[in-house]
């Protein structure tokens, strides 16, 4: 079936910058109305509604931190008042604090495991009755090749982002006989301001074990989550973006 998108409704989490921008701007040049929620970077947020705005889409900016529950049905709400339905959710906010686990504090731990995963649990929970009265629905998680491999220093993101690959495939399991398709993406190494900031060294070290020999870009991230909104036929699976670092 192809979608008639336009003016459907769209939420990116944590969309004022990075791969949520790039999801954000594909949502819009595909006509749907997108909300975008972000936590501090005011600025970075009016870039993007400008640029949603310049594909001539509506665009909501909404500052809130998702690692608080009760935040989600605040948002989910927001966006019911302002266009009346929600028919796409991109979980896509989240931050890394890394350490090796000897070193790691209680607020590392749960800060990641908060924003990372709990906040995935909370917005997807506040969409689901608008999206069953619909019957109409489609959820994109954002989680990590960390959650799939490990890494050495990222205990509580792998554990995180591990998480909300389970999480995805039981929401699947749960949703799909209500026409709600949920399903994750798991980037590798994508250009991001994360990667700008590693020595050159390091970053040419990582690439070197890159099959595709370069790192990702944050449009391959949107690629891939546009495919999974269009895909009537997929539900509960992780699509890997990493240029053949990780192959099952
Ligand atoms: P980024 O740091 O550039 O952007 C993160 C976004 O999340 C920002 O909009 C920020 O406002 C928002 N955010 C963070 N904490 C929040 C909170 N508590 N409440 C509300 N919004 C919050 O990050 P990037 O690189 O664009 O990452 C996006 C997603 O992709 C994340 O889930 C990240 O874990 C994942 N990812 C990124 C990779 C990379 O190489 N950059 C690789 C694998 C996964």
């Amino acid at each position: 079936m192809t979608i008639a998108w336009r003016d459907k409704v769209a939420v990116v989490t944590g969309g004022s910058r990075g791969i949520g921008r790039h999801i954000a701007l594909q949502l819009a040049k595909a006509g749907l109305k997108v909300a975008v929620s972000y936590r501090g970077n005011e600025t970075a947020a009016q870039e993007t509604e400008a640029l949603i705005r310049q594909q001539g889409a509506e665009s909501l900016l909404l500052q809130l931190d998702v690692s608080q529950i009760a935040n989600a049905q605040v948002l989910i709400d927001q966006v019911l008042q302002t266009w009346g339905r929600v028919d796409v959710v991109v979980n896509n906010a989240g931050i890394a604090r890394d350490t090796l686990l000897l070193r790691m504090k209680d607020s590392d731990w749960t800060e990641v495991i908060q924003t990372d995963l709990t906040g995935v649990f909370a917005v997807t929970r506040a969409s689901m009755r608008p999206m069953m009265k619909q019957r109409f629905g489609r959820i994109v998680n954002i989680a990590s090749i960390a959650g799939l491999m490990g890494n050495v220093g990222q205990a509580n993101y792998a554990a995180a982002k591990a998480g909300v690959i389970g999480f995805t495939r039981s929401v699947a399991r749960e949703m799909a006989s209500r026409n709600i398709t949920v399903n994750a993406v798991a980037p590798g190494l994508i250009e991001t301001d994360l990667t700008h900031d590693m020595s050159e060294d390091a970053l040419q070290a990582l690439v070197k074990q890159v099959p595709l020999g370069r790192l990702g870009r944050p449009d391959e991230v949107a690629d891939a989550v546009w495919y999974l909104i269009n895909a009537d036929y997929v539900t509960g699976q992780t699509l890997v973006v990493d240029g053949g670092l990780v192959m099952d």
